[in-house]
């Protein structure tokens, strides 16, 4: 049974994981955050914040806190560092299991053009249109030469510097999980095209299937190849179940 966990986390499903297995206080938990939002909410058992410095500081952060399994629960569109986790686990000989949420799929009255990169995104959106864009601060850039689109941008954080678009409007705040909420911001706003990434999960459906509701477009940026080690769960509910977590999950 492992002794330390390290979760490599930054998405609901790794502070549920972190909250189901802290519980049974069998195992050392720490959860590790990239440090992108200023505030995270406080998880179970341990966090700690910011970059390893690749695969080589991850496996020294393993072998130096004496983890016997990673769990990388970070969001699907994360590549670079599950890619390093698995290069890590195998150099450390520890076993790594991923959770990795199913995509969405389209279902009836879904309006949505699929693109596999965001470049493609930024050239599919029409002129003189007004766009959510559902999008981490990181990957919005590429939409700012779209000069002759409004953007309303919605970010956790405000940002540090002005963004570096002509027809912007900020929404700060996490997106609602409550559809109805949605479809009002929606409407509200005047949007009349969504530009997002496959992220699965219902964290962020709400908006999905407010577009639905109101007709709306929907640009669907494709996931990257999955990039996950040697066992893939598609729920918490699935990974605790696995073999390694049984005992550790089960509160007697
Ligand atoms: N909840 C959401 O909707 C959502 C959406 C997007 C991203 N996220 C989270 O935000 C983080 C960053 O996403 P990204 O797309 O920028 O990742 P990425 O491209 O895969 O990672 C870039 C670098 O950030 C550092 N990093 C990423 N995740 C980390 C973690 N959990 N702990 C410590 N360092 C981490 C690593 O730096 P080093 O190489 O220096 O170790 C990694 O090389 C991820 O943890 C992801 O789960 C959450």
């Amino acid at each position: 049974m492992p002794e330390t966990i390290l979760i490599l986390g930054g998405t609901r499903e790794a502070a549920e994981l972190a909250a189901r297995l802290a519980a049974s206080g069998k195992a050392r938990i720490v959860t590790s955050l990239a440090g992108r939002t200023r505030e995270p909410k406080p998880l179970a058992g341990e966090t700690r914040v910011g970059g390893f410095g690749g695969a080589e500081g991850l496996a020294a952060y393993i072998k130096d806190n004496a983890v016997d399994l990673v769990i990388d629960a970070t969001h699907p569109f994360a590549g670079t560092i599950s890619a390093n986790a698995g290069k890590a686990a195998d150099f450390c000989a520890i076993p790594l299991i991923s959770l990795a949420r199913p995509a969405w799929q389209p279902v009836d009255g879904d309006r949505w053009k699929r693109v596999a990169t965001i470049a493609d995104a930024v050239t599919a959106i029409p002129t003189d249109a007004t766009v959510l864009l559902a999008l981490g601060r990181q990957h919005i850039a590429p939409f700012a030469g779209r000069s002759d689109v409004t953007f309303v941008i919605r970010m956790i954080d405000e940002p540090e510097s002005d963004l570096p678009f002509e027809r912007a409007v900020l929404v700060l705040g996490k997106p609602d999980l409550d559809v109805d909420a949605e479809e009002a911001m929606l409407a509200g706003r005047g949007i009349d095209m969504i530009v997002c990434r496959n992220s699965g999960g219902r964290g962020a459906y709400a908006k999905i299937e407010a577009a639905r509701r109101l007709g709306l477009p929907v640009l669907m940026i494709d996931r990257p190849p999955n990039l996950v080690g040697l066992h893939s769960y598609a729920s918490v509910e699935a990974l605790l179940g696995a073999e390694l977590l049984r005992r550790l999950a089960d509160p007697s």
